[in-house]
Parts: structure tokens; C-alpha cells; sequence
């Protein structure tokens, strides 16, 4: 499962790609609008630091004007994803945009019905929402597993893509129930190297090889 930034802050996509695990960055309408930059310069800047999928989402009522908006994107770094929202309009632009070769990724998923229809329309990507249907008490791990059940079944293409992860446990189930990628907010991203062993076995670590550096030191003294 590829590990994937749902942010469009440029200083920390620098940082996780300086851990060396980052698979992606998907962005949104809302992450953007928090950044305070042109959408073009913040889609550029990204592409300009990770190599993987970047998703740049499309706003607008009809499908014509989310194709003009995705023409302009798409020339922006071969690896611009266009994001889709699961609406008519949405599948009608990203129909005609898979089948001109251009990936995407089906955003908005809440349901299974909605996850055949993004799979039938050759998604790359297809996005349920886990933590969003969590906050209406109902069970986004549930929904990915279903996505799951019919995409094996079925064997389609589309690459399931975790997202609206809140914590780490979001992450380890959606890696067990077969997640292809894994989007999560930075501070979730984090949350994943921290275990309190690993601290205290560090420090113990690093205590002992100073004692030993200092008791060879005062052998080769004496
Ligand atoms: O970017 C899509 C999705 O991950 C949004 O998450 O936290 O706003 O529900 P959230």
C-alpha cells in the first residue's frame, strides 16, 4: 500500500519526502484554499517535489468546463492525476478523460454503488471517504472493505485509494483490508513512526555506545 499526502502544504510534502516514503500527494479544493497561492503555481510547486500520482481536482458545474479545467492542469507535470467528484457531471468529464488516456481519480465515494461506477469508467484512482462517513456514525472501514470484496471480485483496474484517514489505525486497517494507497493528513503521516519502545530502546542505545566510545578512550589513555 502506497503512502500518500492529502495536503497542498508545500513544507510538509518536503519533509515526508524527505523520509523517503512518499507515494503521492492528493490535494482539494479546501487544502488549497488554506495554501493562499494561484491553484497552477501550487500544483507546479508539488509536481516540482514528488514524482508520484498528484491529484489536482476539477470545480465546476457541466463537463465541459471541468475538461477545459483538466486540459490546462494536465500540461502542468506528467504526473498530474485529475480529480473527479462523483456526480453526473463529474463521471460524464472523467469517462471522456480516461478514455483519452488521461488518469483520474473518483473523489466524493461514499457507497459501493458509487465505486462500480467509478471502476466501470476506467478510474485509476477511486477515493472513499472513511473518517467523513465515520463522522455520521457510520463505519468507513466497513465501506472499504466492501469496495474491496467487489473490486476482487469483479477484477478491475482501479487502484483503491484510502482517504479522509484521521489516525494511524485508519491506516493499518485499510493496509489490511487491501488498500492500494493510503491518503492521510501530515500529522497522521507522523503519528506512524511514533512507539514509546523505540524511543526508550533508542536512547538506551545511544547511552551505551557513549559509555563504551568513552571507556575505549580511557583504555587507550591509560
Ligand atoms: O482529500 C480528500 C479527503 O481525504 C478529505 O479528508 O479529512 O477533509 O474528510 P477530510
Amino acid at each position: 500500500m502506497k503512502l500518500f499526502l492529502d495536503t497542498a502544504h508545500v513544507a510538509d510534502i518536503e519533509t515526508a519526502h524527505s523520509w523517503g516514503i512518499l507515494g503521492g500527494i492528493t490535494t482539494n479544493p479546501s487544502l488549497a484554499a488554506k495554501e493562499g497561492l494561484e491553484f497552477h503555481d501550487l500544483i507546479k510547486a508539488i509536481t516540482d517535489i514528488v514524482s508520484g500520482p498528484v491529484s489536482a481536482e476539477v470545480v465546476a458545474d457541466t463537463p465541459e468546463d471541468m475538461l477545459a479545467q483538466a486540459s490546462e492542469l494536465v500540461e502542468i507535470a506528467d504526473n498530474v492525476v485529475i480529480k473527479v467528484p462523483l456526480t453526473r457531471a463529474g463521471v460524464s468529464a472523467g469517462a471522456r478523460l480516461t478514455a483519452e488516456g488521461i488518469p483520474i481519480n473518483v473523489t466524493l465515494v461514499f457507497s459501493p454503488a458509487q465505486a462500480i461506477l467509478a471502476a466501470s469508467i476506467g478510474a485509476t484512482f477511486v477515493s472513499p471517504f472513511l473518517g467523513r462517513v465515520d463522522d455520521i456514525a457510520n463505519d468507513g472501514l466497513a465501506l472499504l472493505a466492501e469496495i474491496s470484496e467487489i473490486y476482487e471480485m469483479q477484477g478491475y483496474d482501479t487502484q483503491i485509494l484510502a482517504a479522509s484517514l484521521r489516525h494511524p489505525q485508519h491506516v493499518v486497517e485499510s493496509a489490511k483490508l487491501g488498500a492500494d494507497a493510503a491518503t492521510m493528513p501530515f500529522d497522521v503521516m507522523d503519528k506512524l513512526f511514533n512507539h514509546p519502545l523505540t524511543d526508550i530502546g533508542n536512547e538506551r542505545f545511544n547511552r551505551d555506545w557513549d559509555a563504551y566510545q568513552q571507556s575505549l578512550a580511557e583504555r587507550r589513555d591509560a
